[in-house]
């Protein structure tokens, strides 16, 4: 196919905050777009839902970036690292995949996951006790990233107190922006955090507690189901994964509803909306955005264009979710949505496993905040809310004003 690849501007304010129209364009313009996308990496953008669905199903895309005929894809990768970076479940197809998942799948259930509401609750009341007196938060800061990072700390047994060191790593670890990651800076932020996890594995081993570190330490020592450099991988990925994206559903969803006050008085009178006022933040602005990655392991036809084995393929959830075919007047937020089939969580064998705890936090954050921030209103102009660039998206500050109570 002779496209000449659509540049997605990280660079551009305006793409950054509201990349919509452009996302409506790459639609509209064929199922399969070749991009150049966050990282300045090439890809195969499938924009359409059938397609979107199909393609997360078919196994003839991988999911392990070996499979990726772009040797930057690996290169960026710090060489001494790569094995353990690249060993998560995320990352793999099966049977290492379906060995991985397996060990954790249990712990993420939704009935296990319902056990955690009061906590989650808990959580969610105590930071906002923080802010309520004085009428104004910034509410990414004060409450969309503490509430999943503790959630995810206390089920995994990190100490809640090194959040600032792994929050900073996580950082560095991100690709950002149009450009590929510093390695240097990369590698750094790999190292420090390897060298954080094997020691907290270490005294985990010592005196084990009825958490998931443990867990997964005896899965290791006792059974043999993982090795080493897979039981780090899976705790990065579990603790990254459990908070990461969870700020961006809190942070957007609560971004979405100030702008649509219409929807936002829909849901403080009739709470019971929330689950799927929920699911159409999901599928409206998505943390995950333009979509999910995955390599060609050999020439794939999606929706009559052949891509060549070895190509990155986004499948643009993002770009899909808003795909008339599949959802009427997708442009618009409805928080009374029904037959919301969005493919923000994924589809397939890697369907979010944290699925439930995200729906779970979203749910009782979003639903405590509207009960106890009245009047809740932006306290910047929308233009001024400062967006995530790169593969994640979400605002990175929400300075909100309510009345104090
Ligand atoms: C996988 C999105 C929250 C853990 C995924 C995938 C997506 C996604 C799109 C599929 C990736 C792929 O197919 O390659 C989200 C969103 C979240 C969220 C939008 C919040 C709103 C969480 C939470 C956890 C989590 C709270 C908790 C640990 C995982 C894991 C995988 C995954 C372990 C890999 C599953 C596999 O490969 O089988 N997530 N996620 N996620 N997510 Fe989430």
């Amino acid at each position: 196919m002779s496209q000449q690849p659509v540049l997605l501007p990280y660079g551009d304010p305006a793409f950054v905050t509201d990349p919509f129209p452009l996302y409506r364009q790459l639609r509209e313009a064929g199922p399969v777009r070749r991009a150049v996308i966050a990282g300045g990496l090439d890809a195969w953008l499938v924009t359409r839902y059938e397609d979107g669905l199909a393609a997360l199903s078919d196994p003839r895309l991988s999911s392990d970036i070996r499979d990726a005929a772009d040797p930057r894809l690996v290169a960026q990768l710090p060489e001494t690292e790569r094995e353990s970076m690249m060993s998560n479940m995320l990352r793999s197809d099966p049977p290492d995949h379906t060995r991985l998942r397996r060990l954790v799948s249990k712990a993420f259930t939704a009935r296990r996951i319902a056990e955690l509401r009061p906590r989650v609750q808990e959580i969610t009341d105590r930071l906002l006790d923080e802010v309520v007196p004085a009428g104004r938060a910034e509410l990414i800061a004060d409450f969309a990233l503490p509430l999943p990072v503790t959630v995810i700390s206390e089920l995994l047994g990190v100490p809640l107190d090194d959040r600032y060191e792994f929050q900073q790593w996580t950082d560095d670890l991100l690709v950002r922006g149009e450009r590929p990651p510093d390695p240097a800076v990369m590698n750094e932020a790999w190292r420090r955090m390897r060298a954080y996890l094997t020691k907290l594995l270490e005294i985990r081993r010592s005196e084990p507690a009825d958490d998931l570190l443990s867990a997964l330490i005896s899965a290791r020592d006792d059974e043999h189901r993982l090795n080493e450099d897979e039981l780090i991988a899976m705790v990065f990925l579990l603790l990254v994964a459990g908070y990461i994206t969870t700020v961006n559903l809190i942070g957007s969803g609560i971004a979405a509803l100030l702008a649509h006050p219409d929807q936002l008085r829909l849901l403080r009178d009739d709470p019971e909306l929330l689950p799927d006022a929920i699911e159409e933040f999901l599928r409206y602005d998505g943390p995950v955005s333009p979509g999910i990655a995955r390599f060609a392991r050999e020439e794939v036809e999606i929706a009559g264009v052949s891509v060549p084995r070895g190509a990155t393929v986004l499948i643009a959830s993002a770009i899909a979710d808003r795909d008339p075919a599949r959802f009427s007047d997708p442009d618009r937020l409805d928080v009374t949505r029904r037959d919301n089939g969005h493919l923000a969580f994924g589809h397939g064998i890697h369907y979010c496993l944290g699925a439930p705890l995200a729906r779970l936090e979203g749910h009782i954050a979003i639903g405590t905040v509207l009960r106890r921030l009245p009047d809740l209103a932006l306290a910047v102009p929308p233009a001024d809310l400062n967006w995530r660039p790169g593969g994640l998206r979400g605002p990175l500050r929400l300075p909100v004003t309510f009345k104090p109570g």
